[in-house]
């Protein structure tokens, strides 16, 4: 049971101002999303302005690193060495790679090529080729606050078709954010993705999807990228998640590696393309944390 409220309490969400200047019109705007039926976000979804502003933070330094990788990848280099860009890097700017020891991850980021659809391993035996799409997703820990983003690399001479699944990819993503509004549900930014997926002849994969960030890691709510419009909670401002829909020029099954426990590819080998961006709901709209 919770206790109610009064107008002149201090707020829930610890900015230390009293609850009528701070969340009372939001709790009241939720209880109307209730009413019609959506599912409401938990209050832990919800970050107040500090907390916005140390994610905001270390998705700076989150972007700054990917910059970095995104200056020196080339063909030739192994994925090991990224793996070390991204160690060295975010070291330089006091952050910490969010993925080294996670959940007993080995490395600092993850590199997934061609029919790796998400959490390849770097490794000094993985050597990018002329052609390869790549994926490097770097997660970022900042004076406590995470934040995560990806994008995709094309080396040299890519193919046509992997050219326009990385493109169309990024035009997903672009078009999630558009759907990012508040008081909306978070299913119709992730039906807009599958359907634009849908019409240009991809699938999207089902089993892993995005999430919240920013306290920790991964925190609720998980973000599908195929589900019907009616479907999740209601964006509120004040929640922080990944928009990163993994989408596949072939079929969407997927396999997992069942030697490193971590590797997910394409059951039917073909191409994957993903990019990720962390972004924050505001009473307007959208505020791209980290991309
Ligand atoms: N960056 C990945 C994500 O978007 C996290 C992978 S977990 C790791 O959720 F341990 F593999 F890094
Ligand atoms: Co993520």
């Amino acid at each position: 049971m919770i206790k109610k409220i009064g107008r002149n309490d201090l707020c829930w969400c610890q900015s230390g101002r009293k609850y009528k200047a701070c969340h009372m019109a939001f709790d009241e705007k939720l209880t109307q999303c209730k009413d019609k039926g959506y599912k409401i976000p938990s209050r832990k979804m919800i970050k107040n302005q500090e907390q916005l502003d140390g994610i905001r933070e270390s998705g700076k330094v989150n972007i700054a690193v990917l910059d970095y990788v995104a200056e020196h990848i080339q063909v030739g280099m192994s994925t090991e060495e990224i793996d070390r860009m991204v160690y060295e890097k975010t070291l330089e700017y006091n952050g910490i790679p969010a993925p080294l020891n996670f959940e007993g991850y080995p490395k600092s980021v993850c590199t997934s090529i061609n029919e790796e659809v998400c959490h390849g391993i770097p490794s000094k035996d993985i050597i990018l080729k002329d052609g390869d799409i790549v994926n490097v997703d770097v997660s970022t820990i900042y004076k406590d606050y995470f934040s995560d983003s990806s994008r995709m690399f094309c080396l040299g001479k890519v193919s046509p078709e992997k050219q326009k699944l990385v493109d169309d990819t990024k035009k997903a993503i672009e078009l999630g954010l558009s759907y990012v509004k508040p008081w909306h549900r978070i299913g119709e930014m992730g039906n807009a993705i599958y359907e634009f997926a849908r019409e240009h002849g991809y699938s999207v994969v089902r089993e892993v999807g995005g999430h919240g960030v920013g306290i920790e890691f991964h925190e609720e709510p998980f973000v599908s990228y195929c589900c019907p419009k009616e479907s999740g909670v209601v964006m509120a401002p004040g929640m922080v998640f990944t928009i990163e829909p993994m989408i596949n020029l072939g079929r969407s099954d997927i396999v997992m590696d069942d030697e490193n426990g971590w590797t997910i590819y394409t059951e039917d080998g073909m191409p994957s393309a993903q990019w990720e961006v962390t972004v924050a709901v505001t009473e307007e709209g959208y505020e791209k944390l980290a991309y």
